[in-house]
């Protein structure tokens, strides 16, 4: 099919890629011209696993282009997927104003049917409000404009993968023809018939993606019901993560065991410094948000947000307490992406821990596989090292933010020697306490055992 895509962001370039690389003719386009610049000349915006290769490949075989006059994408297309953001509003709110926009675009070029496909994630009851908006604007009356529903279950490191090999696949639609439409658009995706550029010629013969039809409404209720669990998960796992210090247990040990049981699953259950990223603390209070709005009261979700924003409070406690002052020390910081293999800093747990330790006076280096640029660009105050070795030079402290896993292969004996003192907190739980202690570090985490070192006798 003829496919436009509008938002060329970590979910609009994705969905533009993958369904060139399934087969499809696909033009992009985003209101940011500088992003279209950088694409049209063979770079790539954003990190994300495995995207470049696909991009170039699409390019070359003529089915990805981008153009930066939105009248011209919605021209190319019979189908049209909204990428847009939806950010947070002060109060709260997911800010659909990008998303009224497009529509008004859509409606005022729209000379021949279209499919509007919205796969930013918004409130349910959205779909209609984007139908209202359509028929409103119509330049041409009588096209027929369908709107589908089609949340994005992409995560960032990911979501090349999440995309050609999903769990399922949603669809809120409102006749056959949408439906027919989405099942043409997914049959690759639903059908495993092409070769996917992620893994060797054969995919992995996994569990097909599932299809679920249903209506618009459910749609936008699913994604948002979706990533709320997902982030009680992980504050359910932090508050037993404080009743495990408090009982001298290991909230490592528990969650696994947990995990064990299939109703409950091993994933979404670490303990750290909570949840953080574009998504989940967004979608989260939209949710809240909704709920308040339908007289429903979810404070199980305000509960979970509570307790994850108190993470950075908790962990600064520890970092003075192992400290004692904290103003005018070199701390080392690994890790400023909002999760491992992302670039992305947007709303990251250790975005907000470096400004609290800054705000503390303390004289902050930190280090990034992917995130320096972007960490750079919001936070120029403080310095940025060349490795984890690098940052580690001189530190009274090493902090670990992100759960990048090639933190757990550095060579800590190196680290520590390079430390003014082998203070090491890891607010990810990504080490072991017994291995950290015996290479000599004094180490602490969230709801195991802390490894501090005996007070040497005066
Ligand atoms: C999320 C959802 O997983 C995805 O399905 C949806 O489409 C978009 O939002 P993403 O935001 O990319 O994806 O990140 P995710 O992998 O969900 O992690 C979110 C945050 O939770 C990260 O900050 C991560 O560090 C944190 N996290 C995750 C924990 O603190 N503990 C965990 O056990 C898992």
């Amino acid at each position: 099919m003829r496919i436009s895509v509008i938002g060329t962001g970590y979910v609009g370039l994705v969905t533009g890629a993958c369904l060139a690389e399934i087969g499809h003719q696909v033009m992009c386009t985003d209101s940011d011209a500088s992003k279209i610049k950088t694409l049209e000349s063979g770079g790539v915006p954003i990190y994300e696993p495995g995207l470049d290769k696909v991009i170039a490949k699409a390019r070359k075989e003529g089915r990805l282009s981008f153009c930066a006059n939105p009248a011209d994408v919605v021209d190319a297309g019979d189908a049209i997927f909204i990428c847009v953001g939806t950010p947070p509003l002060p109060n709260g709110d997911a800010d659909l104003s990008a998303i009224d926009h497009v529509a008004r675009m859509i409606a005022s070029e729209a000379t021949s049917p279209k499919l509007v496909i919205e796969k930013s994630t918004v409130p349910a009851r959205t779909g209609h409000e984007l139908k209202r908006a359509l028929s409103v604007y119509a330049r041409k009356p009588g096209v027929a404009l369908r709107v589908v529903s089609n949340p994005e279950f992409l995560r960032e490191g990911t979501a090349v993968e999440d995309f050609l090999h999903p769990d399922r696949v949603v669809v809120g639609v409102e006749d056959e023809t949408a439906e027919r439409q989405m099942r043409d658009i997914y049959r690759p995706v639903l059908e495993r018939t092409f070769n996917c550029p992620m893994h060797s010629p054969e995919c992995p013969k996994g569990p097909a993606a599932q299809w679920l039809v249903t209506t618009i409404n459910s749609a936008e209720l699913i994604k948002h019901a979706s990533n709320s669990f997902l982030a009680l998960k992980v504050s359910y796992a932090n508050i037993v993560a404080d009743l495990a210090e408090k009982l001298d247990a290991d909230i490592g040990e528990v969650t696994r065991a947990m995990g064990m049981d299939p109703r409950i699953g091993p994933s979404f259950l670490n303990a750290g410094l909570g949840f953080g990223g574009f998504c989940l603390p967004k979608d989260l209070q939209a949710f809240v948000r909704l709920a308040e709005r339908c007289g429903v009261d979810f404070s199980m979700l305000q509960a979970a947000e509570k307790i994850n924003k108190q993470r950075i409070d908790r962990f600064v406690g520890k970092i003075r307490e192992a400290l004692w002052v904290v103003r005018g020390k070199p701390l080392a910081v690994l890790g400023l992406a909002f999760k491992p293999n992302t670039d992305d800093v947007r709303f990251a747990p250790a975005i907000d821990l470096i400004n609290r330790l800054v705000e503390e006076g303390a004289r902050v280096r930190a280090y990034d596989p992917q995130a320096m640029d972007k960490a750079r660009s919001i936070m120029p105050g403080i310095e940025y090292a060349e490795s984890a070795y690098d940052a580690a030079k001189g530190c009274e402290a090493l902090i670990i933010a992100t759960e990048w896993p090639e933190f757990r292969s550095l060579d800590w004996e190196r680290i520590r020697a390079r430390m003014a003192r082998p203070l090491l907190l890891d607010g990810r739980n990504l080490l072991s306490p017994a291995e950290m202690r015996a290479l000599g570090f004094e180490y602490r985490s969230f709801g195991r055992p802390d490894a501090v070192a005996e007070i040497q006798n005066a």
